[in-house]
C-alpha cells in the first residue's frame, strides 16, 4: 500500500491529530540559538496542563532531583532546555494515548505504560556506550508504537479483527496480522503520522524499523536500541503490550549496541530500577 492509501484509509475514521502547536513552539524554540530560559519558560506555561505535568514528570523519582522543583523556569534550569522540550513531547504524547484509552477494548494505558518501559529500556541499553544519543533512545521509545494508538481509534473494527487473529492463531505475529488485516503495519503508520508532525528523521526511524531494524540507515544505533527494548521489557513484562509474544530479537543489534551477554544482568536491573521509579508517572 501506498503512502497515499494509508492515509486514506486512516483518515476514514477521522483526521489524524495533530500534535499540539505547543510542541512544535517549544521544539522551535529550543532550536534557536536566540531562545532564552525565560522565553521557554513563558512558552511552557501557556498551557497549564502541560506545565502541571511537567513538574510532575520532573519530580518523579526517575530524574531524581533533590529538590523540588515547583516552577517551570526552575525546571529549565535544573533539567536544561533539551530535556525540557522532551518532557513537553512525551506529555504530549501520553494525552494522545489517553484519549484513546477504552476504545475497542484495547488497553492503550497499558501500552502507553509499554511504550514508556521501553524508553526507559532503550534509554537504559544506551548509557554505557552512547551516553549522548540516550535521552533520544527515550524518545524513539516513547514513540514506538504510536501507529498502534492511531490503528486503534481511527479504525476500531480493523483492531478488533486484528486482536481476533492474535487470539485464535497462536501462530501469527502481530506484525503479519495487521499485515493480513489493513494491508500496512503500526510501524508504517507510525513512520507517517511522525513524518506529518515534522520529527527529524533519526526520530522517524525508531518507530518505522523497530520490528526490523537492520532497513535503518539514518540511527541504525537508536533503531538498534528500541528494537531490543521493546522485546526485553515485554519478556520481563513491563508494562502491557498488544502483542501477545516477543518477537526474536535480531542477533545483529547486540553488536550494534556494543552488548555483550554478560553486560545483561545489569541492564535487566537498571531498567527494572528506572521503572519502578517513573511509576508515579506511568500510572498517572
Ligand atoms: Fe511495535
Ligand atoms: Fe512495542
Amino acid at each position: 500500500m501506498t503512502e497515499k492509501e494509508i492515509l486514506a484509509k486512516l483518515k476514514q475514521g477521522g483526521d489524524i491529530p495533530s500534535l499540539p502547536s505547543i510542541v512544535q513552539k517549544v521544539n522551535k524554540a529550543v532550536a534557536s540559538d536566540t531562545c532564552t530560559a525565560e522565553e521557554l519558560g513563558h512558552i511552557i506555561e501557556q498551557d497549564q496542563a502541560l506545565s502541571t505535568k511537567l513538574l510532575r514528570l520532573a519530580n518523579s523519582s526517575y530524574y531524581g532531583l533533590s529538590r523540588k522543583v515547583n516552577t517551570i523556569s526552575r525546571a529549565i534550569t535544573v533539567l536544561g532546555f533539551n530535556m525540557v522540550r522532551d518532557l513537553a513531547l512525551t506529555v504530549s504524547v501520553y494525552k494522545i494515548f489517553s484519549s484513546g484509552h477504552g476504545k475497542g477494548g484495547v488497553d492503550v494505558l497499558g501500552l502507553w505504560a509499554h511504550s514508556f518501559a521501553c524508553a526507559i529500556a532503550s534509554k537504559v541499553l544506551m548509557t554505557k556506550r552512547f551516553p549522548e544519543e540516550a535521552s533520544r533512545a527515550f524518545l524513539g521509545g516513547i514513540l514506538h508504537d504510536i501507529g498502534k494508538v492511531l490503528i486503534l481509534q481511527k479504525l476500531p473494527q480493523e483492531q478488533a479483527e486484528i486482536k481476533n487473529r492474535l487470539h485464535s492463531d497462536s501462530g501469527v505475529n502481530l506484525i503479519d496480522a495487521e499485515r493480513e488485516v489493513l494491508g500496512f503495519t503500526h510501524a508504517e503508520v507510525g513512520a507517517l503520522v511522525s513524518d506529518m508532525w515534522q520529527f527529524p528523521k533519526d526520530l522517524i526511524e525508531p518507530i518505522q524499523y523497530h520490528h526490523a531494524p537492520r532497513a535503518a540507515r539514518i540511527s541504525p544505533v537508536l533503531v538498534a536500541a528500541v528494537h531490543v527494548g521493546n522485546e526485553v521489557v515485554k519478556a520481563i513484562a513491563l508494562g502491557k503490550s498488544t502483542a501477545l509474544h516477543v518477537m526474536a530479537i535480531d542477533e545483529n543489534m547486540w553488536d550494534t549496541l556494543h552488548i555483550q551477554a554478560p553486560d545483561l544482568p545489569n541492564i535487566v536491573a537498571n531498567i527494572y530500577n528506572d521503572f519502578e521509579l517513573a511509576a508515579d508517572f506511568i500510572e498517572a
